[in-house]
């Protein structure tokens, strides 16, 4: 075996065990640097004769050539592996779940749910949003709504009373309904007036269906026409809109309440015959959902207005209520107690505003 040959087999030996980059970069640098074994014997070629120049030339550069194949090849299969290594270890599973954004993870309480439903309907309508102060005055929550003094109906509602002020007026109390705002309103801007009013309420009462704070929303319409019928259609509207049905039947029976005349109650057509469950717009049952009526004159004379130029419709109805129908909740007290739990399961994702087009609940 030629001196070449031998050199070629200890290089390609060295080349083939080298185990990384800086490995095979020594090998080369050995062989094919400027001292290196290779390069050295290149240099000898000027020195020799032409022939021998001949045999050893392409002998040499053939060497060289296959050497420097050699290092590219493994250079390659080493920087694959390497790779492949890189891969295993920095490995990540793109199918698990993305972690959820602390926004994300929040729910909307389904009252507030229910109130931006409700505000969505009715801005599509053309009203907008009034408010008015949790702590009213016996004026606002009462007299202005045209209870007389002494109405049994003070007693009625069981209300929460401040102590007195010592100012000679009625004690102030908590508002028993969200009515109060209608005359604030009134007061404030004048007709036409489309107006919703959603809020606190509070009354002395506690059981499964009723707590103690409540939440109402309240609608004022006045202009020099607004009529029964108009009433009919808006509320119709709202009940198809908000229960997400197509057609609902209403019955409007006759009721009183002072600040009204006439007064109507309004039952919506369901079915209960299956347990745990009410159906709207099918069915053989009613179910009382809101008191309504015309504006009664001594009301429109309170909040300022002129009876025979205007007049006006309103309702009420319980926000609290409606958002157990719509979704299924079965007991009220569960709405306040800022439990977690609950909250995740009947609460709404926070990014999801309730939109008509959009769809409200969806
Ligand atoms: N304020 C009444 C209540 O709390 C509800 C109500 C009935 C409001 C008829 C109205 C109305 O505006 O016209 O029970």
């Amino acid at each position: 075996m030629s001196e070449l040959d031998t050199l070629e087999k200890t290089l390609m030996a060295e080349i083939a065990s080298a185990g990384d980059e800086a490995a095979i970069e020594a090998v080369r640098v050995s062989a094919l640097g400027k001292k290196g074994s290779i390069s050295e014997r290149l240099k000898t070629l000027g020195a020799m004769s032409p022939e021998e120049r001949q045999t050893a030339g392409p002998a040499i550069n053939g060497l060289k050539n296959r050497v420097t194949e050699a290092l590219t090849a493994r250079r390659a299969e080493l920087r694959d592996v390497a790779i492949q290594a890189r891969l295993a270890a920095e490995r990540l599973d793109v199918t698990l779940p993305v972690r959820q954004a602390p926004a994300e993870r929040g729910r909307i309480h389904p009252i507030s749910q229910v109130t931006d439903e409700i505000a969505a309907i009715f801005g599509d309508l053309g009203f907008s949003i009034a408010e008015g102060p949790d702590i009213e005055t016996d004026h606002y929550n009462f007299t202005a709504l045209n209870f007389p003094e002494g109405h049994p109906a003070r007693e009625m509602h069981d209300t929460f009373f401040f102590n007195p002020k010592g100012d000679g007026l009625p004690p102030r109390l908590l508002r028993t309904h969200t009515s109060p705002v209608q005359i604030r309103t009134m007061e404030a801007q004048k007709p036409p007036i489309r107006i919703v009013i959603p809020g606190k309420t509070y009354r002395q009462d506690s059981d499964a269906t009723h707590s103690p704070m409540f939440h109402q929303l309240e609608g004022l319409v006045i202009d020099r026409t607004a009529n029964v019928a108009n009433m009919k259609w808006v509320l119709s509207e709202f009940c198809k809109a908000f229960f997400e049905v197509p057609n609902v039947n209403m019955r409007f029976r006759p009721s009183f309440f002072p600040f009204t005349g006439p007064g109507l109650e309004v039952d919506i057509q369901c079915d209960r015959s299956r347990p745990g469950e009410v159906r709207f717009g099918e069915g053989s049952d009613w179910m009382e959902i809101l008191g309504c009526g015309m504006v009664h004159p001594n009301v429109l004379r309170f909040g300022g207005l002129d009876p025979d130029e205007y007049q006006g419709f309103a309702w009420g109805m319980g926000i609290d209520r409606i958002a157990m129908l719509k979704y299924g909740m079965p007991d009220l007290r569960a709405f306040f107690d800022a439990d977690v739990r609950w909250l995740s399961h009947y609460g709404f994702r926070p990014l999801d505003l309730p939109t008509l087009f959009g769809g409200l609940s969806s």
